[in-house]
């Protein structure tokens, strides 16, 4: 198929155009390079420079004629969603209506989209699947359920199927190597745990100790982001093939606290990895983590990079260049 990837030049759309790429379609990257990367672009890519708020730029993108698009042109910062919603509301909210309807006006109707596990809020209980009750904590998770929902009306009134993937803790980095572009100014905790390894960073500060847990930090989902990026192959077949639209969550059942990942991280790095018991961040919950069973019955998907050791040492590949010690 011909895909369009919106977002094609970040951290997991580099992942998604890699093994689209690997499944035999035909990719043009879509991306305004505020946080993707040049260096996360295939030479073998068509590249569009375009911005998702500038209806002319995607008119033209979507003109080239597309059998399908993957959408992750997206801000994710929680803590900044809560402090400037406007950015949100008009890069995650309106982008996206700009994009469906880019994407109708030349009669693209399959998308992918990057919805994420922020859509759920705090767990009623674990592990967390399709059906759990869906009350977003943060602006962030507020826009990826927004979308969800303009999807099923797009479904209902033109015909747009879509596929909603819900990830939960994104992490890791290519196997092969190849995908090497850093995160601009990272929040997440395994690129800070690595920053940390390399002495960019002091200290990390373990956001909460004394959560009821098995360790007393948070136990999150963590999930390859080239397991994300089969499942986003995997998706468009599926609603290719079967004309239906799905919302998937994608996880691997199995939590990891903060101390076990640093631990890990120490071990595999070699490195003291300085960490500081510090305040709960605002709204966190204690334990997320999902089940991916229909993932699985529906697509045949099952995470394969997914354990710890593979998650860290990918990552510390990308990152042991910047070592200085
Ligand atoms: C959040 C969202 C997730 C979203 C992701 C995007 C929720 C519940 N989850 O994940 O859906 O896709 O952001 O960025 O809204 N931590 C530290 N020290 C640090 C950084 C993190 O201790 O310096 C801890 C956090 O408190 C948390 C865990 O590490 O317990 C993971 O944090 P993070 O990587 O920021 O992801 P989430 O907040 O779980």
């Amino acid at each position: 198929m011909k895909v369009l990837v919106i977002g094609g030049a970040g951290y997991i759309g580099s992942h998604v155009v890699k093994e689209m790429m690997k499944a035999g379609h035909q990719v043009t990257v879509f991306d305004n390079l505020s946080s993707g990367l040049r260096e996360n672009i295939f030479p073998e890519n068509e590249f569009i420079y375009g911005n998702i708020l500038i209806p002319n730029d995607l008119d033209e993108a979507f003109a080239r004629g597309f059998d399908g698009f993957v959408h992750l042109a997206a801000f994710k910062a929680v803590g900044e969603s809560m402090e400037h919603p406007e950015k949100y509301s008009v890069n995650n909210i309106t982008g996206t209506l700009n994009i469906m309807n880019a994407a109708v006006k030349h009669n693209c109707l399959r998308m992918i989209f990057s919805s994420s596990a922020a859509i759920f809020g705090m767990p009623a209980y674990l592990p967390i699947d399709e059906d759990h009750p869906k009350n977003p904590m943060n602006y962030y998770g507020f826009t990826k359920l927004e979308i969800e929902e303009f999807m099923e009306w797009y479904d209902r009134i033109k015909n747009m199927r879509f596929a909603a993937l819900r990830y939960f803790n994104a992490a890791g980095y290519d196997p092969d190597g190849q995908i090497k572009g850093l995160e601009r100014n990272p929040q997440n905790l395994l690129p800070r745990v690595m920053e940390t390894a390399v002495g960019m960073r002091k200290q990390l500060c373990v956001f909460g100790t004394d959560y009821e847990t098995r360790d007393g930090t948070c136990i999150r989902d963590y999930i390859h982001v080239t397991d994300l990026a089969r499942a986003h192959v995997m998706a468009l077949d599926y609603i290719a093939k079967n004309d239906v639209s799905v919302k998937l969550n994608l996880g691997t059942e199995k939590g990891t606290t903060v101390k076990e990942l640093i631990e890990a991280a120490r071990r595999i790095t070699g490195k003291p990895i300085p960490a500081k018991d510090d305040a709960r961040r605002a709204g966190d919950p204690a334990s997320l983590y999902a089940t991916s069973k229909k993932a699985k019955e529906l697509l045949g998907w099952e995470p394969q990079f997914s354990d710890v050791d593979t998650l860290v040492s990918t990552t510390w590949n990308v990152y042991k260049g910047l070592d200085k010690s």
